[in-house]
């Protein structure tokens, strides 16, 4: 049974925890498919770990679709959902509609997920939900905007910034978001927002109390060269990839392979 934005709603409702992780290609999109994650986000997180800029903002378009398709051909139960690149969608409600959409019709994605909230983007998700392309938001820290927060810092510490955020969490949720991503905020924020929102939120750096939780899974894997003190790291793959090459090296130049 392939899993719509429907099952996470009803899994909101029941309880049930979302799981959610990130994929930038064929194999490792299939792997996490078929060890049972709900979600397979193609972010543009990949812009960093699959393409070696130093932030998102740099992700094309056409970057963006060529993974997005790699990333499709490995999913077959999960939902999909793919993040718009930076400056791909912030122009006007119509641009995010002509990208959205070539995003669902040229890579096979059930949804977008874009960044921001109230009010500039409530309006953009409500013209896409109007028409027919489901919305992923994200709010608190929001990477597509790192220059303006002055680097990857927690949002909403302070009474008045808490505030905007879950305004712009229920602002979302009323324009036809199917969920949100809260990163990088207060736990006691995130729960109060969970609370509130009938939507599922997923949350990354956010506490355990938001309706799932995302990973970039180069750090959930342990092969990024950097990642934020909140990843947490179930394997250490740049060990075990290292130390598989130097055995391989060793039996080549001793010739016992
Ligand atoms: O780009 C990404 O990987 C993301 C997740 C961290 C939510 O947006």
């Amino acid at each position: 049974m392939a899993i719509t934005i429907h099952h996470l709603k009803q899994w909101k409702q029941d309880g049930r925890p979302i799981v959610a992780l990130t994929a930038w290609d064929y194999l490792l999109a299939k792997t996490l498919d078929q060890a049972g994650v709900d979600v397979i986000l193609v972010g543009d997180s990949l812009a960093m770990v699959a393409l070696g800029y130093e932030t998102t903002l740099p992700l094309t378009l056409e970057e963006m679709l060529h993974h997005a398709k790699a990333v499709a051909r490995g999913v077959s139960k999960a939902l999909l959902v793919c993040d718009l690149p930076f400056l791909s969608y912030q122009e006007s409600p119509q641009q995010a509609l002509s990208v959205g959409g070539r995003v669902l019709k040229e890579t096979g994605a059930q949804a977008v997920k874009l960044e921001g909230g109230y009010p500039a983007m409530a309006e953009t998700v409500h013209f896409l939900t109007q028409r027919g392309i489901p919305v992923m938001g994200h709010v608190g820290l929001t990477p597509q905007s790192v220059h303006q927060f002055g680097g990857y810092r927690k949002q909403g510490k302070d009474e008045r910034d808490a505030e905007r955020i879950l305004e712009e969490a229920i602002a979302l949720e009323a324009a036809g978001a199917f969920a949100i991503v809260l990163e990088h905020i207060p736990d006691a924020l995130a729960a109060t927002i969970t609370h509130k929102l009938g939507i599922p939120t997923i949350g990354i750096g956010a506490g355990s109390d938001c309706d799932g939780q995302v990973l970039v899974t180069a750090d959930l894997l342990g092969l990024s060269d950097w990642q934020p003190k909140f990843a947490r790291s179930y394997a250490n793959l740049r060990q075990t990839v290292t130390d598989a090459v130097q055995a391989f090296s060793n039996e080549v130049r001793t010739r016992k392979y």
